[in-house]
This record gives structure tokens, C-alpha cells and sequence, in this order.
């Protein structure tokens, strides 16, 4: 994994304030936006797209993970998600889980409180490795 010094945080912070500005959010007026480097250097994004039945509504990192598988899959390594207002943001936690899927604990987020691993965010999470013990 690409170490944390020689990641440019704020250039996939302008990626996800990019993704962000497409968001669908008609019903929360609360625009999500994220980015994350997969292991193989590429860069995608995701916003969030809500539904008139509420609880249909996709966050951003839906999308982001949908965008990883279809693009060819791997792992991610670091990812950032930002508000409507282009401030970070954590991801909430369901989210947390999806992602963990994808990145596992060292995957590496951008918290309003520092870049932190997953493992921290979601500590003792349940994942595939526990379908395969
Ligand atoms: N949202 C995300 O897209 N990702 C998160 O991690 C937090 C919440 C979206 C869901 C909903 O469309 C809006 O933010 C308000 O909750």
C-alpha cells in the first residue's frame, strides 16, 4: 500500500468535492461526496442519490463501491468524503462496513480528526474472513 506521506489527500479531496456536486439530494439537502485510491492506482468516486422512499437512499459510498467492482475491482487504500460544503466527513456506519469490505482495517480515511485506519473507525469489525473461519 502506498504509504500515507506520499498520498496527495488534498488532490482526492478535490475529486470528492467534484463527485459531491452530482449528487442527487433532493430530500435531505445534505450533497455527499467521496474518493478513494484502489491498490492498482486508480482513483474513483461516488456521491450520494436519494429516493422518494426514504430509506432506498444510496450514500455516496454505495456508489463508490459499485464504481470499484465495475471498474475492474482491488483494494482500497485511502479514502476521503466531504459535505456539501466541501468539509470532510466521516462516513457513517454502514458505510464503514462496506468499506471495510473493500479496504479491510489498514484501509487509510480522512477524518476530520487526522488520517486514521479503518480499524480504528470500526473496531473488531465482522468481515469475510469470518464466513471463511
Ligand atoms: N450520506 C452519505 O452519502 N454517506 C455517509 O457516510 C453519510 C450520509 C448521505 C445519505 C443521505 O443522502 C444524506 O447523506 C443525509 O443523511
Amino acid at each position: 500500500m502506498t504509504p500515507t506521506a506520499d498520498v496527495d489527500w488534498e488532490a482526492l479531496r478535490t475529486v470528492a468535492r467534484e463527485a459531491m456536486s452530482h449528487a442527487y439530494a433532493p430530500y435531505s439537502g445534505y450533497p455527499v461526496g467521496v474518493a478513494a485510491l484502489v491498490d492498482d492506482g486508480r482513483t474513483i468516486s461516488g456521491c450520494n442519490v436519494e429516493n422518494a422512499s426514504y430509506g432506498l437512499s444510496l450514500c455516496a459510498e454505495c456508489g463508490l463501491v459499485s464504481e470499484l467492482q465495475r471498474s475492474g475491482g482491488g483494494r482500497l487504500t485511502h479514502f476521503t468524503c466531504v459535505d456539501g460544503r466541501g468539509a470532510l466527513l466521516v462516513p457513517c456506519g454502514r458505510c464503514r462496513q462496506l468499506l471495510y469490505e473493500f479496504g479491510g482495517p489498514e484501509l487509510l480515511l480522512d477524518t476530520p480528526a487526522g488520517i486514521l485506519p479503518l480499524s480504528e473507525m470500526l473496531p473488531q469489525a465482522f468481515g469475510p474472513g469470518h464466513l471463511s473461519a
